[in-house]
C-alpha cells in the first residue's frame, strides 16, 4: 500500500495503473475508520482492481460551531485498517494541499440541499460537493463509494456527478449497524455507554415508522408524532429534525406515497447523529 500526501503523486500512481486497464475504485473518508468504512472498502475491492482511499477532515464542510478541531484523527489505526483491507493507495493531503489556490470556486447543488441536514448546516453540502469534486478530479476513479447513512450526501453527490458530466459511477452501500441498531458513525465515539443506549432509539423509531407504513398509515404527521414520542422518552435526546421526504427530490411529504426517505437528526450530548430508512410503498 502506498501512502501519499500530494496531488501530484496520487495522479502519477493512478495514471500508471490506468494503463493496465484496471478499474479504479475510490472511497473518500474523513478518517476515524470504522466497520461502515470497511464495508465500503470491501465493496470497492470486490468491484475494482485498484482501490484508493482518501483521509481528509475537510474544513469547508464544518461550520465554526461544529467539531472540526475535535474530530477524531487516529491516523496510524486508519492506515492499518486500509492496509489490512486491501487498499492500494491512501491519499491523505493536508488542508494546504487541497485548498492551496485560495478557492474562489465552489460547487453548490441547489434544491436537494434545502431540506433535511441542509436546513441546519447551511454551507455543509457546498463543502462536501466541492471537496468531492476536487478529489474526483485528482483521483479520476471509475466508481466512488458512499454510505446510505448519509443519504442526502449520496443524493447530492450523484446529482453533482450527473450535472457536471463527471465520468464516474456513485455506488451507495447499505448502512452498517451495531447489534442494537445504532448506525455506525465516527461520531459515536463522543457517546457514553448510557448515551449509546439512548441513541439506539433512533433506529427503533425508524423501525416503528416502517411498521406503521406497512400497516397502511399514509399520514406523515401521525408517524412523526409516534417517532417524536419514542425519541423524547429518555429526555436526553435533542431532536433536530424528523422528516418524511420524497426519496428523489427530498421534498417533504404530507401523504406517504411512492419511494420515500424517512430521516432523523438528533443531538445526544456533544454528538450529532443522523440515520434514515428508505421505504418503497409501491404506490404512486
Ligand atoms: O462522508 C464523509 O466522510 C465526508 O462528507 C466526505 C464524503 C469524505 C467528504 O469530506
Amino acid at each position: 500500500m502506498k501512502i501519499t500526501e500530494t496531488i501530484e503523486q496520487v495522479r502519477q500512481l493512478v495514471k500508471a495503473v490506468r494503463v493496465q486497464n484496471k478499474r479504479i475504485g475510490f472511497v473518500p473518508t474523513m478518517g476515524a475508520l470504522h466497520i461502515g468504512h470497511i464495508s465500503l472498502i470491501e465493496t470497492a475491492v470486490k468491484q475494482c482492481g485498484f482501490v484508493v482511499v482518501s483521509i481528509f477532515v475537510n474544513p469547508t464542510q464544518f461550520s465554526p460551531s461544529e467539531d472540526f478541531d475535535k474530530y477524531p484523527r487516529p491516523v496510524e489505526k486508519d492506515l492499518e485498517i486500509c492496509e489490512k483491507n486491501g487498499v492500494d493507495i491512501v491519499f491523505k493531503p493536508d488542508v494546504q494541499e487541497l485548498y492551496r489556490s485560495g478557492n474562489l470556486t465552489w460547487v453548490t447543488v441547489e434544491k436537494l440541499t434545502d431540506s433535511l441536514c441542509g436546513r441546519f448546516r447551511p454551507d455543509h453540502f457546498r463543502g462536501v460537493a466541492t471537496v468531492c469534486a476536487k478529489l474526483f478530479n485528482i483521483v479520476g476513479p471509475d466508481k466512488a463509494y458512499f454510505g446510505q447513512k448519509d443519504a442526502q450526501q449520496a443524493i447530492v453527490i450523484k446529482q453533482m456527478v450527473a450535472d457536471l458530466n463527471m465520468p464516474l459511477e456513485i455506488v451507495v452501500c447499505p448502512t452498517v449497524r451495531q447489534p442494537n441498531g445504532l448506525a455506525v458513525s465516527s461520531r459515536n465515539k463522543y457517546l457514553t455507554e448510557e448515551q449509546k443506549k439512548a441513541a439506539a432509539l433512533i433506529y427503533k423509531s425508524l423501525q416503528r415508522c416502517q411498521q406503521m407504513i406497512e400497516a397502511g398509515i399514509t399520514n406523515s404527521s401521525q408517524i412523526l408524532t409516534e417517532m417524536h414520542n419514542i425519541l423524547e422518552e429518555p429526555g436526553t435526546i435533542e431532536i433536530e429534525y424528523i422528516s418524511v421526504v420524497d426519496a428523489e427530490n427530498l421534498q417533504e411529504l404530507k401523504k406517504i406515497t411512492g419511494k420515500i426517505l424517512v430521516a432523523v437528526a438528533v443531538k445526544i450530548g456533544s454528538a450529532r447523529l443522523i440515520d434514515n430508512i428508505l421505504v418503497d410503498t409501491g404506490k404512486q
